[in-house]
C-alpha cells in the first residue's frame, strides 16, 4: 500500500488551528476527529450558513452519493434549525447557483485500499468538495459537518482548505454479537458512528461458543439450535450490508473455527472432536468443544456452509477466527491422534495448520481471501492471507517480515476498559519501528474490538464510544498527530456529535442511574458514579461473580463509564495545584471536594430505598472521607501548616481502604488525594 507523501508539510491539523490567531477570534480550536492530513486557512472570513443553502452534484453522482448528501443536509438542518430549500438530492436537482459543489470522479469500490481522499475548500461564497471516489466525498462530508461553527451572528464554516487521506486503509471495529446478540438497530447506529469518524470495516463476529447468529439455509439447525432464537435473518444481513455500503463501510464476517464453536456442535455434534451431545454455552472463557479436523464430513459441511455465506456476504475477506484452540478434545480423541501419527503431524498447531489449508481451499474456491487471528500464522500459508494480531505486536511484525499482510487489534481491546489515551498512543507502526518500508506497507491498519461478554444492547455503545474515535484517529491521521490533551479536548465534542446519530453512550447513562436509584432523583448517584470506573482488564470475572449470557448487566459497574472525565480533570487540577498552589487552583479543587464531602449524606437515603445500590454504600462513604482529607491537605499545603501525626495515620488508613474495589468499580480520585496528602507532608517536613 503506497502511502502518499504529501506535497505539503504534513501537519497535525488541530495544532495548526490552535495556533492560528485568525481563528481565535471566531471560534475555539477546530474539533476535527480524525485530524485531517493538511489544513490551510484562507482568511478569517467564513462561509455563513443560512436557509438559502443549496448543494449540487457534479461529475459522477450515484445513489449512494445522493443519499449521503441528503443525510448531510438533514444533519445540518437538524443542528441549526434552518429550513433548507432542497429535499432529496440528485444531480437532476442541481440549482443554478449552488453554494456547495460536490464532485466525485467515480463510484468507489468497497475494497481494501480504495481511494478515500478528498479536498474540501471553503471560501466566503463557495464550498467545494472534490474526491476521486464517492467514498472520499462521504469522508469529506463528515469533516464538513464537524467544521460547523457558531458565533453571535449565527452558524458558519471557517474559510479553509483541507487535503485529506487516510494513513491506513483498514480502520475497523469488531462487534461481537455472539456473546450478547445485538439487534439490527444497534449495528446500524454503530455504523453511523463509524462513518462519522471515517472507519471503514465492520468486523462482525457472528459465531462463538455462546451463539450462532446467522440464518443458515444449508444447515438450518445452526441458527435454530445454536442461537436461543437470537440471530439475523438473511434479509436483515442484506439490509445491514447495504446500510454499511451506503456509508462506504465494508462488512467482514467472522465464522470462528475450529474452536469457539460450541454453538455449531449443539446442532451438529458430528462436527465435534468428542461424540457430544453438546449444550448451549452460557459461560465465558476458553471452552473445549472443537471441530474435528480429521473427518471429511467437517470439510463437506464447511464447504456447503461457506458457499452459502460467500454468496450472502460480498466482502472479499472472510475471517475464520482460529484463536484459542486449547486442543484438549483433540488430545483426548484416539482417532485424531492416529491421524496425526499417520500423516506426520507433530502437534496441535500443525494439525490446525492442516485444517486451515483445507479451509483456505474452500474459501479460494468461492473467491474469498482468508484472514484469521494470529494463531493461524504458519509460513506454509500463501502470503495473500491477512494475520490479525491480538496477542501482541510481535506477531504483526513477524508476519510482515515474512511477507504477510497484517492488521492490529492488540492495544485496541476496548472491552478491557482502558483509557482513550492508552489506545490512542498504540501505533500499528510505532516511530521506532525496525520494519523496512516494504514490511511497513504490509501493515494495513487495525481494529477496535468490542467483545461482547459484559455488554448488552443497552451498554454496548458506552463501551465503544467515544474511545473508539481516538482509535479511528490513530488509524486515519498521521503518526505525529499524538497530542493527548488535544485528543481529549476534541473527543468530548465528538462524543456529543456521535450522540446525534442515535448512539446511546450518553443518554443511557442517566436512564441506567434512574433505574438504579429506583426512580428517585439521580443527582447524588451521578456525582458518585461520575468518579468511578469499572475494574480493568478481565478483573470482573475474578471477583467471585460468575457471569453468564443471562446475568444482569445493569449494576453500577455497567452504568459507570470506562473513563471518568471528572476524575481525569480532578487529577489534572491536583497536579497543577501541587506545581503552583494559587488561590484559583485551590478554589477549583475545593469546589469539587466540597461536593464530594456532602454527597454521601444525599446518596445514603437513596441507597436505603434501592437495594441494588447497597454494594457501593461504603465506597460512597469513603468518597466523603477522602474529600475531607483532601480539603485538609489542600489547606495545609497552601498555608504551610503541618498535618498532625493522627491526621497522617488516618489518611493512610483511609487511602488503603478506599483503593479497594467494591461492586466491581474503583474510585478514580484516590491517587490524587494521596498525592495531595503526600505533597502537604513533604512541603512541611
Ligand atoms: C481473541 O481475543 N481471542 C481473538
Amino acid at each position: 500500500m503506497k502511502k502518499n507523501i504529501s506535497k505539503f508539510i504534513v501537519f497535525c491539523a488541530f495544532l495548526v488551528m490552535q495556533n492560528l490567531p485568525i481563528l481565535a477570534s471566531t471560534t475555539t480550536a477546530l474539533n476535527l476527529m480524525p485530524a485531517p492530513r493538511e489544513i490551510m486557512v484562507i482568511n478569517s472570513a467564513g462561509f455563513r450558513l443560512d436557509d438559502g443553502f443549496s448543494t449540487a452534484l457534479e461529475g459522477h453522482a450515484d445513489a449512494r452519493l445522493s443519499k449521503a448528501v441528503t443525510r448531510m443536509l438533514r444533519r445540518l438542518s437538524g443542528r441549526t434549525g434552518l429550513f433548507f430549500p432542497q429535499d432529496y438530492i440528485t444531480a437532476k436537482s442541481n440549482p443554478e447557483t449552488p453554494q456547495m459543489i460536490i464532485r466525485a470522479s467515480r463510484t468507489g469500490d468497497l475494497l481494501v485500499g480504495e481511494d478515500e481522499s478528498y479536498q474540501l475548500t471553503i471560501t466566503e461564497n463557495q464550498i467545494t468538495l472534490e474526491a476521486g471516489t464517492d467514498i472520499g466525498a462521504l469522508r469529506g462530508m463528515e469533516t464538513f459537518l464537524q467544521l460547523l461553527s457558531v458565533d453571535e451572528k449565527g452558524y458558519y464554516f471557517p474559510a479553509i482548505v483541507i487535503n485529506d487521506a487516510p494513513r491506513f486503509p483498514w480502520r475497523g471495529l469488531l462487534i461481537d454479537v455472539s456473546r450478547h446478540f445485538m439487534p439490527v438497530e444497534v449495528i446500524k447506529r454503530n455504523l453511523d458512528g463509524m462513518a462519522a469518524v471515517k472507519m471503514n470495516v465492520l468486523h462482525w463476529h457472528l459465531t462463538d461458543d455462546q451463539g450462532f447468529r446467522v440464518e443458515c439455509q444449508s444447515w438450518p439447525k445452526l441458527h435454530e439450535m445454536g442461537s436461543d432464537g437470537f440471530y439475523y435473518t438473511r434479509e436483515q444481513i442484506k439490509e445491514i450490508i447495504a446500510y454499511a455500503a451506503d456509508r462506504g463501510i465494508r462488512i467482514m464476517p467472522e465464522f470462528d473455527v475450529p474452536a469457539h464453536a460450541t454453538s455449531w456442535l449443539v446442532a451438529y455434534p458430528e462436527l465435534g472432536s468428542t461424540p457430544g451431545p453438546y449444550s448451549p454455552e452460557r459461560r465465558w472463557g476458553i471452552k473445549d468443544p472443537t471441530m474435528d479436523p480429521t473427518k471429511e464430513f467437517t470439510y463437506e459441511f464447511l464447504d456447503k456452509f461457506f458457499a452459502e455465506m460467500a454468496a450472502l456476504f460480498p466482502d472479499e475477506y472472510f475471517h475464520i477466527g482460529g484463536d484459542e484452540n486449547n486442543g484438549s478434545h483433540w488430545n483426548a480423541n484416539k482417532q485424531i491422534q492416529q491421524f496425526m501419527q499417520d500423516n506426520n503431524i507433530p502437534d496441535n498447531h500443525a494439525l490446525q495448520a492442516h485444517f486451515n489449508k483445507r479451509i483456505l481451499q474452500i474459501l479460494t474456491k468461492y473467491n474469498k481471501k482468508m484472514i484469521g487471528w494470529d494463531e493461524i500464522f504458519q509460513p506454509t500459508l500463501p502470503t495473500d492471507i491477512i494475520i490479525h494480531s491480538w496477542r501482541g505486536t510481535e506477531s504483526l511484525v513477524k508476519s510482515a517480515q515474512q511477507g504477510y499482510m497484517g492488521i492490529l487489534s492488540n492495544g485496541y481491546y476496548i472491552d478491557l476498559i482502558q483509557p482513550a489515551e492508552y489506545h490512542y498512543l498504540n501505533d500499528p507502526i510505532p516511530a521506532n519501528t525496525t520494519m523496512s518500508e516494504d514490511e511497513q506497507n504490509r501493515i494495513l491498519g487495525g481494529e477496535a474490538t468490542s467483545w461482547g461478554e459484559l455488554v448488552t444492547p443497552e451498554t454496548v455503545d458506552s463501551r465503544i464510544w467515544p474511545r473508539t474515535a481516538a482509535i479511528a484517529e490513530r488509524l486515519w491521521s498521521s503518526q505525529s498527530c499524538n497530542d493527548v490533551e488535544d485528543m481529549y479536548r476534541r473527543l468530548e465534542v465528538i462524543s456529543l456529535r456521535l450522540e446525534e446519530l442515535g448512539l446511546t453512550h450518553i443518554k443511557n447513562y442517566d436512564m441506567m442511574l434512574r433505574r438504579l436509584s429506583n426512580n428517585q432523583i439521580i443527582t447524588p448517584l451521578k456525582t458518585f458514579v461520575d468518579v468511578v470506573e469499572p475494574v480493568k482488564k478481565y478483573e470482573r470475572h475474578h471477583q467471585g461473580i460468575t457471569y453468564t449470557s443471562y446475568s444482569p448487566y445493569t449494576r453500577v459497574v455497567d452504568a459507570a463509564r470506562p473513563e471518568s472525565m471528572t476524575a481525569r480533570r480532578f487529577n489534572q487540577l491536583a497536579d497543577q495545584f501541587i506545581e503552583s498552589p494559587t488561590p484559583a487552583a485551590a478554589q477549583e479543587l475545593t469546589d469539587l471536594l466540597e461536593i464530594w464531602k456532602n454527597n454521601h449524606a444525599s446518596l445514603k437515603p437513596i441507597i436505603a430505598k434501592s437495594p441494588i445500590l447497597q454494594e457501593i454504600e461504603t465506597m460512597s462513604a469513603d468518597l466523603q472521607e477522602l474529600a475531607v482529607t483532601g480539603l485538609v491537605a489542600v489547606r495545609a499545603y497552601r498555608k504551610h501548616k503541618n498535618l498532625s501525626k493522627k491526621q497522617i495515620e488516618s489518611a493512610r488508613a483511609l487511602l488503603e481502604k478506599a483503593k479497594k474495589p467494591r461492586g466491581q468499580v474503583e474510585l478514580m480520585v484516590v491517587d490524587s488525594i494521596e498525592k495531595l496528602v503526600q505533597a502537604a507532608m513533604n512541603k512541611n517536613k
